[in-house]
């Protein structure tokens, strides 16, 4: 979703703002602009298309100014175009605006300041708010002021920057639903949508909270409320290095992400476990172990790549913990009036933490009075500081916008979190040692099947012409069969879809002939002789087919046209394992076709409007 950077210092803010841009490229976005403000003039410059077109824009006019803003738009209201590119201006072009959100009441909005004459050049719903605050800052004659009415009148979600010509000294920032984070310098500050922009520059953060303003000046900077009560912020520092966010020598971050699962899966039980309990030790939940184990229902909510997680949490809790689970996409639970009571305890699983279909479920849920925990990759994101416990799954940054290591760390914190639960209720002590020594094993056996990458790739040339795919797996092998399928489509616009195998009989066999490859995970466990029926009713219809079996298995390796072998490992843990090799075939099969693989078309890496 929309990129957001600003800058007010002694520097020049032009290349600031560029590199600033290009590190949240991986966000998703159709069009850039920068505005920016020195002692002569105010300029706004804006493209369509990536922001390498904007540089030569930007740098070509030899701008030097201390204060500008910067941004990466993703299209809601109105076409990628130029013109709808932010910043928005106001008539006299003397205040620029960016905006991540929506605007929902921009129409009735739109039609009040048209009678007072204000003409609109955009298709956009921000350009509406640029003129709502142009018109508060004629009666109030103060940015902060204009900006904090006319965010009273809106309803929506924004993170927005505005600079105005008259007060050259600051930027006003306000957040509300969109995130926004302040990076503390020395005698110069910036704001951004995330860290990534600003930590080649500071480490001390400030994370702005919903309802809350920011008057952003080079050497301080003051926060309050949209009520105009005055606010103390906490500055943060953040841990994330630069070479976290770089592509270290691989050619794409999604490649680098999925290479690095062997170190991601370990960081996130690191530290984490213990042996001679066979429990875990999950930091973030203490005091609250009781509650949940207590819990009559645990609800997992998510979205893409982490729903199907929060599917493989749902089998894991279900079979070790004895705890009833259901699982929901975030987007039909804001809505469908579900009923939660205080007895629940619910799982928000997000990477970014700042999803907005899950946030608004965590907001439901809370008022609910449930119990509300996180499991997220970013640190100091919203959905980890507003949930009341949680669990970091500290897989490190991810910037290809496919879910790769986000997805199996998060499979890792929800066996961490179903051995805790388990331990305190029925399973035994050498049980939980069982899973405990299989999980310190998994770093080994990933790193055994990314050897096999350059064989992975062979077989994806062998696919990459195909139009559809199937994904077929059982128990803990069907949400990989979901994950396998998204990844696929994400980045190499093939259209394949997911399914339990079973449920082929049901519909999906009338697809199935020599033109449709179907994808098998059909690892040993308590389903694997019926996954084998299936397997061949989809030979008897001439299906050609790739499976994912266990390193010695023959038997499968004699009826299909390809398979990958991944190691045994402890049932509840297969997903780790399982998933990879469809990462990579996905990966390789989009690069074959000369796709934007860390950017693909539409997507966004965090969505954060709904
Ligand atoms: O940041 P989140 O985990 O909340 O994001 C949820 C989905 O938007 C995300 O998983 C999406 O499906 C990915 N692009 C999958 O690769």
């Amino acid at each position: 979703m929309c990129g957001i950077v600003g800058y007010i210092g002694d520097k020049n803010c032009v290349p600031i703002l560029i590199e600033g841009l290009k590190r949240l490229e991986y966000r998703g976005y159709d069009s850039a602009g920068v505005g920016i403000i020195n002692s002569t003039e105010c300029k706004v410059l804006k493209t369509k298309g990536k922001v390498s077109e904007l540089e030569k824009l930007v740098f070509a006019e030899q701008i030097d100014s201390g204060l500008g803003i910067g941004h990466t738009r993703w299209a809601t209201h109105g076409e990628p175009s130029t013109i709808n590119a932010h910043p928005h201006l106001n008539k006299d072009k003397t205040l620029f605006l960016i905006h991540n959100g929506i605007i929902e009441n921009y129409l009735s909005l739109k039609k009040g300041l048209e009678k007072e004459g204000y003409e609109f050049i955009s298709e956009t719903d921000t350009e509406v708010l640029a003129h709502l605050i142009d018109h508060y800052l004629k009666l109030k004659n103060s940015l902060f002021q204009a900006v904090r009415y006319a965010l009273n009148e809106v309803e929506g979600t924004y993170g927005i920057c505005v600079i105005y010509n008259g007060e050259k000294d600051k930027i006003v920032a306000a957040r509300k639903g969109s995130p926004l984070v302040l990076g503390i310098g020395n005698n110069e500050n910036f704001v951004a949508s995330d860290v990534n922009a600003l930590i080649a520059h500071t480490k001390q953060v400030v994370y702005l909270e919903d309802g809350e303003i920011a008057e952003i000046y080079k050497d301080h900077f003051t926060t309050k409320t949209i009520a105009d009560e005055t606010i103390i912020k906490e500055i943060f520092e953040v841990e994330v290095g630069v070479d976290e966010i770089t592509k270290g020598g691989y050619p794409h971050f999604m490649l680098k992400e999925i290479m690095d699962q062997p170190d991601s899966i370990f960081n996130s039980m690191r530290g984490r476990l213990v042996y001679d309990e066979g429990i875990s030790k999950l930091g973030g939940l203490q005091g609250f172990e009781e509650r949940i184990i207590n819990s009559k229902r645990i609800l997992i909510t998510a979205c893409g790549t982490s729903w199907h997680a929060g599917l493989v949490g749902e089998y894991m809790l279900e079979q070790y913990a004895g705890i009833p689970v259901e699982v929901e996409y975030a987007s039909e639970f804001r809505y469908r009036h579900p009923i939660i009571t205080k007895d629940d305890t619910v799982i928000f699983i997000s990477q970014s933490g700042e999803t907005a279909d899950t946030l608004a479920a965590m907001k439901e849920a809370k008022k609910k009075g449930a119990l509300c925990l996180g499991i997220c990759n970013v640190v100091g994101s919203s959905i980890a500081r507003e949930s009341d416990a949680g669990v970091y799954i500290h897989a490190g940054p991810e910037i290809g916008v496919a879910s790769t290591k986000a997805f199996t760390a998060q499979i890792s914190v929800l066996a961490l979190i179903t051995l805790l639960l388990a331990r305190r209720r029925n399973l035994s002590l050498p049980e939980g040692q069982e899973i405990i020594n299989e999980m310190r094993l998994l770093t080994k056996k990933v790193e055994m099947i990314l050897k096999q990458n350059e064989n992975i790739e062979k077989i994806a040339g062998q696919y990459m012409n195909c139009k559809n795919f199937l994904y077929l797996g059982r128990g803990y092998n069907f949400p990989v069969a979901l994950e396998g399928a998204l990844k696929l489509k994400e980045i190499s616009y093939i259209h394949a879809e997911g399914y339990p195998a079973a449920e082929m009989k049901h519909g999906p066999i009338a697809l199935i002939d020599d033109d449709m490859p179907v994808v098998f995970i059909a690892t040993k466990d308590s389903v694997y002789d019926k996954v084998i029926s299936n397997i061949q009713e989809v030979r008897a219809r001439k299906g050609r087919i790739l499976a994912i079996v266990n390193e010695g298995d023959e038997q499968i390796e004699n009826m299909v046209d390809h398979v990958i072998k991944v190691p045994k490992t402890h049932n509840m843990l297969t997903p780790i394992l399982t998933v990879i090799p469809l990462q990579l075939i996905a990966y390789h099969i989009a690069v074959k076709k000369g796709l934007n693989v860390d950017q693909p078309r539409n997507l966004a890496k965090s969505v954060t409007v709904e």
